[in-house]
């Protein structure tokens, strides 16, 4: 089963691959990245064994237990070195995201790719990624059911000629960007009800958060 998020983050793992699937529920991404043929081995984990269990049936279902290996634990803690080229964390908050990536940086300094698909404070993981030495060499975005989701690919070595961003030309990127104005609008009118909030450089700065997006939507608008 496939949606336009998981076929978002598919879409950015390379021909080839060895892929961690951290968290992987039911399992439906580990079994479409191997259907896609990008995979050639995934590493599906759980820290929860409900799912897991769910996962293990589906990827019975799909033939696939041997190219699609199942492991309860968190994070990537039960991952060893080099096991794996690209990591895949989708369906998390990005507090999760980036602890998950602390915890094992072994694991993640060697692999090559990372794609990340926040469910929110994606702004963290941005943060993460260049605190951390990995640059963004890719994003999209993905709706389902209404709802608006970012997928970031990100690389230790970039290439020599960046290529254009997906989200870039996605036709949801004006209504995203509109959503994520209103969202702080919406704060920042909460803020004002307040005469510390208001003064506050969290204030200034979710202004200027502000003004940043509404510039972005009007150079969309054509003005
Ligand atoms: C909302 S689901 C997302 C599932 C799938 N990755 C997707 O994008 O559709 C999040 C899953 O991550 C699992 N999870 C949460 N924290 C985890 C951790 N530290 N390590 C491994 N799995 C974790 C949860 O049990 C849950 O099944």
């Amino acid at each position: 089963m496939t949606d336009a998020r998981i076929d978002a983050v598919i879409n950015f793992v390379r021909e080839g691959s060895r892929v961690a699937d951290i968290g992987a529920d039911h399992g439906y991404l580990s079994i479409e990245l191997v259907k896609s043929g990008r995979a050639i081995f995934v590493t599906a984990t759980e820290k929860n064994l409900q799912p897991l269990e769910a996962a293990r049936k589906n990827i019975s279902a799909a033939g696939l237990e041997k190219i699609i290996d199942t492991r309860h634990g968190d994070g990537l803690k039960i991952l060893s070195a080099g096991e794996v080229d690209t990591i895949c964390i989708a369906g998390m908050g990005g507090a999760l995201i980036t602890k998950i990536l602390d915890e094992s940086p072994e694991v993640v300094n060697a692999a090559r790719q990372l794609i990340l698909q926040p469910m929110n404070a994606s702004e963290k993981v941005r943060d993460w990624l260049s605190e951390n030495d990995w640059a963004v060499d890719d994003e999209d975005l993905a709706e389902v059911a209404g709802v608006i989701y970012e997928i970031i690919s990100a690389v230790k070595i970039p290439d020599a000629v960046p290529k254009k961003f997906k989200r870039d030309s996605s036709p949801l990127l004006k209504k995203f960007l509109s959503q994520r104005a209103e969202k702080i609008q919406r704060v920042l009118d909460e803020m004002q009800k307040s005469s510390v909030a208001r003064t506050s450089e969290k204030f200034s700065a979710t202004q200027q958060k502000l003004a940043a997006l509404q510039n972005e939507i009007a150079v969309l608008n054509g003005g």
